[in-house]
């Protein structure tokens, strides 16, 4: 399993930037959903490409969607569904965690 972060560092109305792997960029997007983690690959379904133009600007300013800066694509932050703009009905791709019960937050696989 790959550690990503502590579950305390996630809020449901925003969302971070990861960077596990160390590729010098945010591969990945984790945010709180209900009393679970949501992550997905930092990678839009229109053209494969970072969803964020600045550190951690991956959600609408009312904290309802996940968004892509390119194109306005939006997201649904529970299952990366989009639900407007020119990817509809594709979805980001969504990984799989666990939370140990010191809060840790971990990559499964
Ligand atoms: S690349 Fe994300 S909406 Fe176009």
């Amino acid at each position: 399993m790959t550690y990503l972060c502590q579950l305390s560092e996630l809020r449901h109305d925003s969302a971070i930037g990861l960077d596990p792997w160390c590729d010098g960029r945010d591969t990945l997007i984790a945010l709180r959903y209900g009393d679970g983690v949501r992550v997905f690959r930092n990678n839009c379904p229109h053209y494969d490409v970072p969803m964020h133009y600045r550190k951690n600007g991956f959600m609408t300013a009312d904290g309802q969607h996940l968004v892509c800066f390119a194109h306005g694509a939006l997201f649904r932050p529970d299952s990366g569904e989009c639900v407007l703009g020119p990817c509809l009905g594709q979805s980001l791709k969504a990984l799989e965690v666990s939370i140990d019960d010191k809060g840790s937050v971990w990559l499964v696989g």
